[in-house]
């Protein structure tokens, strides 16, 4: 049966009914894969700048960056949701610069923006959807926050880590996000907020309980040099990628390719 495009609604009403597939994509080509492989939301997700432009963290993505992969996304027409991640700084500075630059990504095609940041974040969130703006949270590990919370470490194992975790998704609900990333947190953590919140809590590294699960499409093809503990590698695509680029460079050297069907002649010859 066609299914047709996910909206936020959809999303909303898949909570207790059905698991959410979400997987990031960075641009026209993958996200047209991912699309057909039957993903419910592609985040185009500032982990772009440490997959594909080879950044050390997510610190540097700027909203140029996030606007290029963006649209490139926007442009393949998925019938996925597309949530486009709004990077470091972009934000944080002001209420009116976060509403601005949410609205630069929604033209540029993402149907929702992700914001990281729990109770601190909430007017910011408020002021999005009293704009229009659909928005993800995205609490727990927020890698925009390494420097702060001393790098990419495991969230909610003692108090009162526990308790603000499970506090930012309240407060988050209660400010109008329609769903919440949760990364790199104790199961037990994630599983009390998805039962307490009426939203979809969507999670990486948080254990089998929540509503959907997110990974990073690097890592799922086996692209990364050291994907995090939490990621399965379904195909090892670096090393099918090199054989075939070293079979193309063997043929090149050798003179057998182009083949005779892979050229013309004005004049054919004798
Ligand atoms: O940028 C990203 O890819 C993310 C996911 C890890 C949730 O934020």
């Amino acid at each position: 049966m066609e299914r047709g495009k996910v909206t936020v609604r959809d999303v909303l009403k898949m909570k207790g009914k059905e698991k959410i597939a979400m997987i990031t994509a960075y641009d026209y080509a993958s996200a047209k894969l991912v699309d057909a492989a039957g993903v419910d939301i592609i985040l185009v997700g500032d982990s772009v700048g440490m997959v594909v432009h080879g950044l050390d963290s997510t610190l540097p993505v700027t909203m140029d960056t996030m606007l290029l992969h963006v649209s490139s996304v926007a442009r393949a027409k998925p019938r996925a949701l597309v949530v486009g991640d709004m990077p470091f700084l972009s934000y944080e500075v002001s209420v009116e610069e976060a509403v601005r630059n949410a609205g630069l990504l929604i033209k540029a095609g993402a149907e929702a923006v992700k914001i990281e940041g729990g109770s601190e974040m909430v007017d910011v969130v408020k002021a999005l959807v009293r704009a229009g703006i659909p928005v993800m949270g995205h609490i727990g590990l927020n890698p925009q926050r390494a420097l702060l919370i001393g790098g990419y470490r495991r969230r909610g194992l003692k108090e009162p880590e526990r308790e603000k975790i499970l506090n930012d998704a309240r407060e988050l609900e209660k400010a109008g996000v329609f769903s919440v990333v949760i990364e790199y947190t104790a199961a037990d953590v994630a599983e009390e907020v998805t039962r307490e919140v009426s939203i979809p809590t969507i999670c990486i590294g948080s254990g089998p309980h929540c509503d959907g699960q997110v990974l990073v499409l690097h890592d799922v093809l086996g692209l990364t040099d050291n994907p995090p503990p939490f990621a399965r590698v379904y195909v090892d695509l670096k090393n099918t990628i090199t054989s075939a680029v070293k079979k193309y460079v063997e043929e090149v050297k050798k003179g057998l390719f182009p083949a005779r069907e892979h050229y013309f002649y004005s004049t054919p010859p004798s």
